[in-house]
This record gives C-alpha cells, structure tokens and sequence, in this order.
C-alpha cells in the first residue's frame, strides 16, 4: 500500500501542517496515541504523546486501553508489533507503510523455518529455541511463538539469553548477527560455540559437528545504519575529543562496541544522557536523529554524532503522511495482521514480557 498524501497537504507548511496536527490532537484527546521512535526527526517526536526506544514503545500501546487509534511513527514491524499487542477495539496506523526496515528483511518465514529443521534435525528440538530481535517482522515472531520461542529488544537480549542458557538451552537468534554476537560475548561464550547461520546455505553453511558445538545460531544480517560505524571514527573523535564517552548502539559491529566506551539501546542513551553533569562530551554511534534530538534536549551538554548515518526509514515519516492519516483517521494506512499469525506471534511476545518482567 503507497501513502497517498493530497495536494492540498502537499503545499502546507510545516508550521501550518503542526497546527492541524494539534487541532486533531485536541479534539480527539484520550482516544488517539501518537507513539514515536527515538529516531525520528524532532518535529514528529515533538508531537508524540510518547517516544522511546522499541520496548517502551511495544509496552506503552499496550497498556493505552483508552486509546482508540494509535499512530506509530516508527517502522513497519514497530507497528506490527503494537497491532499483536493491541485489543481488538483499538487501530494500528503507520504513517508511511513503504517505511520498512531492511535488518528485519533479511529473515523470511520459510528460511526461518528451514534453518529451524535444519538444526534441530541434529541438535534435537528440546535443546533449542528461536528467539527473534524485535526488529523482525511478525510473521518470525509468529515462528518463534510456534515454536515455543521468544523475542526481545536491544535492551533485554541478555536477559532473555541468560534466562535460556541457564535452562542449557541453545539459542538461534534472528535476523541480527552483531546484536546476537556482541551479547553472546558478554555473556562469555566461548567464540567457538557462537556460529554464524548463512540462511543462502545448505544448514546455513555449518558443518554438522560445527551444529552439534553451536550454542547460539547468529543469523547472518545486519542493520546498514549501525555497520557503518568503525573503531577508525571511534579513535578520529577520541582524538579530537579526549575527554569525550563513546556509546554505540549493540547492533553495531564487536570492533566497534570494543572500541566504545559504552554500549546500549537508545533508552540507555538518553538514560545516560540525563544523569550526564554540564559541558560533557558525548559521543553516540546511533542513528543520526536520535543524536540530534538528545543534543537539542540537552544543550548543557556537548552531543556529537560519531558519524551521519540516517535511518531512511524511519525517515519516511514526516509532518505530512501523519496529518494524512490523521485527516483521513480510520480510512487510511492501517495496519493489519492475520489473526492466526497475530496469536502465535503475541505468544512470543508475551513470553519475552514474562521473562524480563
Ligand atoms: P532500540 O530498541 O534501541 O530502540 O533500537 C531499535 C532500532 O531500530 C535500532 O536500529
Ligand atoms: Fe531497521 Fe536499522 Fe533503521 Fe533500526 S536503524 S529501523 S534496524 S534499518
């Protein structure tokens, strides 16, 4: 489905598109949520009734029950997954349905299902479980919750690995390597023990006593925004700025996050950032607007970006494919899941909201 944005909108302004924003805001009170991504450009976080990282955000839609209409300005799987956890008296909306997200689209349905054969046929199914990144469409989810499976966020991956590594469990993790890795690492599993699953390859290009070592399957894909940080842009801003704190986000690369100070989600970012005293240097390796948006919140402090990488997607959203949808509330860009698919991807869910409390 292509936003279809009117002619009329297409000449507002953008103070005149915010003015008309509020108006609907006003007049539909309660009943209306406008949810938004931390990496989204400020005007659309400004506008939001709410905005964090993707695991506040999965939480806050579903305890909103007053809120009729929730509008996520985020990617499609963010919206998907607030559709799981949503009643069925309450609409999900995404602004701009081409706003996807490609790390979510390295795994599909059937390659998931076939690493999950793949590996069970010699590690046996009782040993294994699927978790899913949330950033993953809801049809993984829906194979992780089939399979007794979870999901979890960039900032509750260890917890939900510890929880199965305690049960002996191995793990196969999709569709993010770096976020898999960098916390099988701080977990301290053995390098040998953390393999990568190619889902282009017979058994994901593993040899069957490299399956039978495996405690985390890492499949392999990435999120192009986060690979573009280096330990080379690391070092150039430690140069420049001696005094400054490097956080990256965990979906980057482990020479980078080995390279950094710190490492978290974008919650732990702006979490940081608050607590941070006057005049700090703070260098973040995350999408770019969250960066500026925490360095225009926090002009007491010095916020640099460790380089500009943009989250095309996310930046899909703008002031005016969301008025679009809120003029045309109900008629346009709502999001849908089948509801066999929606039950068993909302068992995942819930399972990650039982085991990280
Ligand atoms: P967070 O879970 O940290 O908000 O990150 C989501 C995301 O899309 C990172 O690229
Ligand atoms: Fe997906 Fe990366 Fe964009 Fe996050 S930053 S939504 S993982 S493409």
């Amino acid at each position: 489905m292509v936003t279809l944005i009117n002619e009329e909108i297409q000449k507002l302004s953008d103070s005149e598109c915010i003015a008309r924003i509020r108006e609907h805001k006003a007049r539909l009170g309660k009943e209306l949520l406008i949810l938004a991504h931390n990496y989204q450009r400020y005007d659309i976080v400004a506008l939001s009734d709410y905005y964090s990282d993707s695991l506040d955000l999965a939480k806050r839609g579903k305890e909103a029950v007053e809120a009729k209409n929730i509008i996520f300005c985020g990617v499609h799987f963010m919206a998907q997954t607030s559709r799981v956890l949503a009643s069925s008296d309450q609409r999900v909306f995404l602004p701009n349905h081409l706003a996807g997200c490609p790390l979510s689209d390295f795994a599909e349905i059937d390659q998931a299902e076939t690493a999950w054969d793949e590996v069970t046929r010699i590690v046996g199914e009782d040993n294994i479980v699927p978790v899913a990144y949330v950033n993953s469409t809801v049809l993984i989810k829906a194979v992780c919750g089939r399979h007794d499976g979870t999901i979890c966020t960039s900032a509750n991956a260890k917890k939900v690995f510890t929880h199965y590594l305690k049960q002996n469990k191995r793990i196969l993790f999709m569709p993010d390597e770096h976020l898999g890795h960098n916390t099988a690492v701080q977990l301290g599993i053995p390098r040998d023990e953390i393999v990568l699953y190619d889902p282009s390859k017979i058994n994901g290009g593993l040899t069957e006593d490299q399956i039978k070592k495996g405690r985390i399957f890492l499949w392999k894909g990435h999120c192009h925004v986060h690979t573009a940080f280096t330990p080379e842009l690391i070092h150039s801003m430690r140069e420049r700025y001696p005094d400054a704190v490097v956080i990256v986000h965990p979906e980057c690369p482990e020479p980078t996050v080995h390279a950094a100070d710190l490492v978290g989600s974008t919650k732990f970012m702006a979490e940081y950032v608050k607590t941070a005293e006057t005049g700090k240097t703070i260098v973040i390796g995350t999408e770019v607007n969250h960066v500026r948006n925490l360095a225009i919140q926090n002009p007491h402090l010095r916020i640099l970006e460790l380089s500009r990488s943009l989250c095309p997607n996310m930046f899909k959203i703008n002031l005016k494919n969301l008025l679009y949808t809120l003029d045309n509330l109900g008629e346009v860009n709502e999001i849908f899941v089948k509801e066999d698919i929606k039950a068993d991807a909302l068992k995942a869910v819930e399972r990650m909201f039982e085991i990280t409390g």
